[in-house]
């Protein structure tokens, strides 16, 4: 199956996915890459901070042949008022190459609307809003499949802010998809009652602990909200940190993941992010391989080739 955008995880089916798993192993273990983006320009647009989506993206383009033109709104004509559309135009207009368009926008339903309006052009969402972030799914379903060889009946924990995490929305239903038995905890205003058909929602994050294969750590995302959400973050770690004690309740087995960043000493203790069980870094890594494989597969359904 080929895709020719990216911009929710339901697009993507259990044998997509796997395929993409596959392909990103292949990227990983190739010492002759294929430039199989030679000649064409990923344009790398983002109205956000990031550090780990922007650079994985931009070095998986990199390696497979592409040029990269970066967009950062900071010091862009964005200030002067020009939109979106207008301005994804003009760096089409300056790539004047065949080109594949990575979005990271803080409004929901951004990378659709561009999608729609470019036609033909391949467009990826990197976390629109609130809502969908599946590149970060699909890393992250990744490195679970390596942690504990599949996602198929095993037990994972989301644990935090549900309500504004669009990494949750993503992996929830990727998470699904391939099969997972998945919990949600976290303060009750940020937990919205829509996952109670999706997962279980545990009010006791103790509880959960023990039968848990993987936790996920979200991160509290102070500078998201335009409101106060949570008046006291050490009372946040206090019932949902991931603490050094805390974790002592998990299975020797069980893995730790955050998309970061992590606010360490809230949602996460730095001894347990620094502990064997932690695969955070692999998941930065593991997400320079999928998006690899998610731009190549993209510019072939476009046939960039
Ligand atoms: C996440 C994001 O921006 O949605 N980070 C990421 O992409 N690695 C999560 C977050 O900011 O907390």
């Amino acid at each position: 199956m080929l895709v020719r955008q990216l911009l929710s995880a339901r697009e993507l089916s259990a044998e997509f996915a796997a395929k993409l798993f596959e392909r990103a192993a292949q990227f990983r273990s190739t010492r002759q890459i294929p430039a199989v983006l030679q000649g064409h320009h990923v344009l790398s647009v983002f109205f956000e901070e990031s550090t780990r989506t922007r650079l994985s993206f931009e070095s998986a383009a990199r390696r497979l042949g592409a040029q990269v033109m970066t967009f950062t709104v900071a010091n862009s004509s964005v200030k002067k008022g020009e939109s979106l559309l207008d301005t994804v135009k003009n760096l089409l207009a300056i790539a004047q190459t065949p080109s594949i368009v990575v979005l990271r926008h803080p409004a929901t339903g951004s990378a659709r609307f561009l999608a729609q309006e470019l036609g033909q052009t391949p467009v990826v969402n990197a976390g629109d809003g609130a809502n969908e972030h599946p590149t970060q799914a699909l890393l992250d379903a990744w490195t679970l499949v390596q942690a504990l060889g599949s996602l198929k009946g095993k037990q994972v924990v989301i644990v935090g802010d549900l309500l504004h995490s669009r990494v949750a929305h993503s992996d929830l239903i990727l998470f699904k998809t391939l099969g997972a038995s998945l919990t949600v905890c976290g303060p009750g205003h940020l937990v919205p009652r829509w996952m109670e058909g999706v997962a279980r929602v545990a009010h006791d994050f103790d509880a959960v602990l023990p039968e848990a294969d993987a936790v996920i750590c979200l991160r509290v995302q102070q500078n998201r909200h335009s409101e106060v959400v949570l008046p006291d973050l050490n009372e946040y770690r206090r019932f949902w940190g991931l603490t050094n004690d805390r974790a002592k309740k998990l299975k020797p087995s069980a893995v730790v993941l955050a998309p970061g960043p992590v606010n360490y000493g809230v949602e996460l203790d730095t001894e347990v992010g620094n502990s064997d069980r932690s695969w955070i870094l692999r998941q930065t890594s593991n997400g320079v391989w999928i998006r690899m494989a998610v731009l190549a597969t993209a510019a072939e359904a476009a046939g960039v080739k």
